[in-house]
């Protein structure tokens, strides 16, 4: 498929889907009550090694910016919170090595690492991480039915994302991956819900992009006091 070139207005996300999906309470049920045991890759351990020894000499509370492609945002939640540090993860090198610094202004309470959320949510949470943020900004909406379990909430991970703790910030331009989430939460015992989301300044490259193009943009904020 040809690449769409960056000045393309993005599409709003079209699904074969009509509401929440039909199998989210079985899916979701059946993640919290099996562990997910799928064997660690070498690579994501190191990486979330590499995340720890970089902690442990700022013992500061945690955010994490999960899915944080170029790390544009985990770079404005550090300037935003100073006091915190801030941990940008994905998988994408190549996003990763998109990363900007203005280098008039030295912003170090941050760490971009490559790994897969698959394994660092779940190491973390075995670590006994708790986080103060937890931020999941855009993640790959997988708006076919037959896709639910690549998404955070249908995928056997999201057990850890709830060890993790923290107040979690979801932002999708498709309403039902949030009221999906929202849902999933629900089912976890937590009261979350969707609101509409307009950005008075935009942190990410996808924001932008949603934003530019006057799409509507969701939020699930939540905060999960206690781990499961
Ligand atoms: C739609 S982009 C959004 C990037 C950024 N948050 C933004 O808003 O501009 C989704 C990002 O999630 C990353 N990603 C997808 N699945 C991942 C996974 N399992 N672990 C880590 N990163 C993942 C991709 O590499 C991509 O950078």
């Amino acid at each position: 498929m040809k690449k769409r070139s960056d000045n393309t207005p993005p599409r709003p996300v079209t699904s074969n889907q009509t509401g929440i999906h039909p199998n989210l309470v079985t899916t979701v049920t059946k993640h919290l009550r099996h562990r997910f045991q799928k064997p660690y890759a070498d690579h994501n351990i190191d990486a979330f090694k590499k995340a720890c020894t970089w902690i442990a000499e700022r013992p500061n509370p945690i955010i994490l910016d999960s899915f944080c492609g170029t790390g544009e945002s985990s770079r404005q939640l550090a300037r935003q919170f100073p006091n915190a540090v801030v941990i940008g993860v994905d998988k994408s090198a190549a996003r990763l090595q998109r990363h900007q610094v203005a280098h008039d202004e030295i912003i170090d309470n941050y760490l971009l690492v490559r790994a897969d959320v698959d394994d660092f949510w779940r190491l973390a949470a075995e670590a006994s991480w708790q986080l103060q943020q937890h931020y999941l900004l855009y993640p790959n909406p997988w708006p076919k039915s037959a896709q639910l379990q690549y998404r955070v909430h249908g995928s056997a991970v999201f057990p850890a994302l709830l060890q993790l703790g923290g107040t979690v910030t979801l932002r999708s331009n498709w309403k039902l991956y949030v009221d999906e989430f929202t849902a999933a939460l629900n089912l976890a015992g937590h009261s979350a819900h969707t609101a509409a989301y307009l950005p008075t300044i935009t942190i990410t490259a996808f924001e932008r992009k949603y934003h530019l193009a006057e799409q509507a943009l969701w939020e699930c904020r939540y905060s999960i006091r206690s781990s499961t």
